[in-house]
């Protein structure tokens, strides 16, 4: 990947110097390959991982349904159509905590345009980075978790991403040194017992989901069963999927079809 980056020989020995450093290999060539789209990743901003392409999956497939690509999904129904078909319309779709973007960019390009994007993460950096990413495709935000988002996006929200940190504090420092050393301590730290960042985009995601619309954690495999206990008593009927080949484990919260707006 080097050789295939660096336009020069001396470029060449800058790059592996920095990558004998420890630097992360998306770092010194400036992008990542993630759902195979290149996402440039700036230094010091999460690389996105690839086990994150299988709730990437998942979130593509929900956001089909609900923007009525998916005659057996639970596309609205059009008005006019008698009940038959479900109407197509723009998915609305939230990546909360983007990093890069990369997951928000992967949902939208296999959407095409049938897509509302909005991105928000807390680090400048990786806001620059998203806005890069998603160019057009998206509003990028920047604040805590929901804070910066247009309010008119509570009660729409199809299918919210979270890949929040989720590595336990006293694990951090066991983490490889790429993410220890040259990814920022927010994008991985998820509290003692790694679910913090997730228990607070939980509480209220039922505010900014639409009925029948979709929270998507991604978790460790030992927190799965505490993370599926967290959403349902957040109100989202919880599934769990994983993938043992990816090693990734991803949590799915429903808000219920039927459940009117909390405090509404
Ligand atoms: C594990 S990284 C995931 C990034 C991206 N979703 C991906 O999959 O590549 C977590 C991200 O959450 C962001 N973050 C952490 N706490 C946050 C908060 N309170 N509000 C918004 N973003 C936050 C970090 O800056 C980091 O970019």
């Amino acid at each position: 990947m080097l050789i295939g980056a660096a336009r020069t020989p001396a470029e060449l020995d800058a790059m592996v110097a920095r990558r004998a450093a420890g630097l992360p290999l998306e770092h010194v060539v400036g992008w990542a390959e993630f759902c195979g789209l290149r996402i440039a990743v700036d230094p010091r901003v999460f690389v996105p991982r690839r086990r994150t392409e299988f709730l990437v999956g998942h979130a593509i497939a929900l956001a089909r349904q609900a923007a009525g690509d998916d005659a057996a999904g639970p596309g609205r129904l059009a008005a006019d159509s008698g009940g038959r078909a479900p109407a197509r319309r723009r998915a609305v779709v939230v990546d909360l905590c983007c990093g890069s973007g990369a997951a928000g960019a992967a949902v939208a390009a296999a959407l095409g345009g049938r897509i509302e994007l909005h991105a928000a993460d807390i680090d400048p950096a990786a806001v620059r980075c998203a806005r890069r990413n998603l160019a057009a495709s998206a509003q990028v935000h920047e604040g805590d978790l929901y804070d910066p988002l247009p309010a008119a996006l509570r009660g729409r929200v199809d299918v919210l991403i979270a890949n929040v940190p989720y590595v336990p504090t006293g694990e951090v420092g066991l983490l490889p040194p790429e993410a220890r050393i040259h990814e920022e301590r927010v994008a991985l730290d998820g509290g003692a017992d790694g679910l913090d960042v997730m228990r607070r985009v939980t509480a209220a995601a039922p505010l900014w989901l639409a009925p029948g619309g979709h929270l998507l954690v991604e978790t460790s495999e030992r927190q799965a069963p505490q993370a599926a206990g967290i959403l349902a008593r957040g109100g989202l009927t919880p599934r769990v999927a994983s993938s043992s080949e990816m090693n990734v484990t991803v949590v799915i919260g429903t808000r219920p079809a039927r459940q009117s707006e909390p405090g509404g």
